[in-house]
C-alpha cells in the first residue's frame, strides 16, 4: 500500500482519495482555518488487531481546540470514533497508521471571521506509517533561531494548522543547516518543544520536561510518558522550565509525540547529549511506550480502541 490510504472519511461518508475535495475559496485553504488531531493506531501481530491509541484523549483535545477557535463540531465523539474505525477498516490497515481528523472552516462569510456564518466540516486522512529508522539511531538536533508561537499571539496549545507555519520555518531551517528535528525556544528564551513534538531530558536520573505553560501543545504522549515513567519505571519527573544550556549538559534527551513516538536526540548544536548515543532511560521509556501502545500491558488496555474486533464497534458506541 502507498503511504496514503485509498479512502478518506468526509462528513460522514467514505470517499475515494481523489474525490475528497474542498473549494479553493474555503477559509481552510485561504487562511489555514482548521484544527486537527494527529493520531496513531498500532498493529498487534499477536492479536491480529489494530488499536487506536488514546482516542478519548485526542477527541477531548480536539474539542478544546474547537472551543478556543469558537468553532462547532457537527459530530459527537461516538460518531467520530465510528468514522475512524470505518475508515481504518475500509483501508484494511494491518500495520502502523497515522491519521488526522481535521475540522475545517469552509465557505461562507467573507474573510471567514464569523464562525456561525461559515460552513464547517470534518474529514479524516489516514496514512500507513511504520516506525521511523531514526527512533533507533537517534537524531542530531539544533536550537532553532525561530521562537515557538506565544500564547499571547497564536497559542501553541491550540492544535490549529495555522500554527504549523511557525513549525515549517523551523523545520526547513534545521534541514538546510544539516540537522534533524530542531528544539524551539519560547519568547522567554526557555525550551518549548519541537515543531511537531514535545521535549524531555534526563539529568541525574530525573526526567525533566517543560511545563504546559511553556508555549507547547498539551501533548498526549507527554502525559502518557510522565505517567508511565512515574508509575512503571519509578522515575522522578519534573515539569519545569529548561534553559538552553541545560540541554547541552543533559545525560539524555528525546522528543515525544504521536507522530514522533519516542525519538532519541544524540546531539544538540554539535554538543553530544550524554555519550552521544541513545540513552538507557530513553530506550526503556521507548520500549515501554510501544508495549503499552500495542496492547502488551494489561493495565493500560483501556487506552486502546480496537478497530477490527466486535469490540471495535462497541467501544465506539460507548464513547
Ligand atoms: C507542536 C507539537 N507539539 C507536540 C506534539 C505532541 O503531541 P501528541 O503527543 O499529543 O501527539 C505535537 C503532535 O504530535 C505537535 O504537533
Amino acid at each position: 500500500m502507498a503511504d496514503r490510504a485509498d479512502y478518506v472519511w468526509m462528513d460522514g461518508k467514505i470517499v475515494p482519495w481523489a474525490e475528497a475535495k474542498v473549494h479553493v475559496s474555503a477559509d481552510t485553504v485561504l487562511r489555514g482555518g482548521n484544527i486537527f488531531e494527529g493520531m496513531r493506531a498500532y498493529w498487534s501481530e499477536a492479536e491480529r488487531e489494530l488499536y487506536i491509541f488514546r482516542n478519548a484523549e485526542h477527541l477531548k483535545r480536539l474539542r478544546q481546540s474547537a472551543k478556543i477557535m469558537r468553532m462547532s463540531i457537527a459530530y459527537s465523539d461516538a460518531q467520530l470514533t465510528a468514522g475512524f474505525i470505518e475508515l481504518l477498516r475500509k483501508n484494511r490497515f494491518t500495520e502502523g497508521v497515522h491519521f488526522r481528523p481535521v475540522v475545517y472552516f469552509g465557505e461562507g462569510e467573507a474573510y471567514g471571521f464569523k464562525p456561525e456564518e461559515v460552513h464547517n466540516g470534518v474529514f479524516v486522512l489516514a496514512y500507513s506509517r511504520p516506525h521511523a529508522k531514526s527512533i533507533t539511531t537517534g537524531i542530531h538536533s539544533c536550537t532553532s533561531t525561530w521562537r515557538r508561537n506565544s500564547d499571547v499571539s497564536s497559542p501553541s496549545r491550540l492544535k490549529a494548522a495555522a500554527n504549523y507555519h511557525n513549525s515549517r520555518l523551523a523545520t526547513v531551517e534545521a534541514r538546510l543547516n544539516g540537522f534533524g528535528v530542531p528544539i524551539m525556544l519560547n519568547d522567554r528564551g526557555e525550551v518549548a518543544e519541537s515543531p511537531g513534538s514535545c521535549f524531555m531530558m534526563v539529568r541525574d536520573g530525573v526526567l525533566v520536561t517543560p511545563p504546559v505553560t511553556a508555549d507547547i501543545l498539551e501533548s498526549i504522549t507527554r502525559a502518557t510518558l510522565i505517567q508511565l515513567a512515574r508509575d512503571e519505571l519509578g522515575l522522578q519527573v519534573l515539569e519545569r522550565d529548561i534553559d538552553r544550556s541545560e540541554v547541552y549538559i543533559a545525560d539524555e534527551a528525546f522528543f515525544c509525540g504521536s507522530g514522533a513516538e519516542v525519538l532519541p536526540i544524540v546531539s544538540v548544536d554539535h554538543y553530544p547529549v550524554g555519550e552521544g548515543k541513545v540513552g538507557p532511560l530513553t530506550k526503556a521509556i521507548q520500549d515501554l511506550y510501544f508495549r503499552v501502545a500495542k496492547g502488551g500491558v494489561p493495565k493500560y488496555r483501556h487506552w486502546l480502541t480496537p478497530v477490527y474486533g466486535e469490540a471495535g464497534a462497541a467501544a465506539a458506541a460507548a464513547q
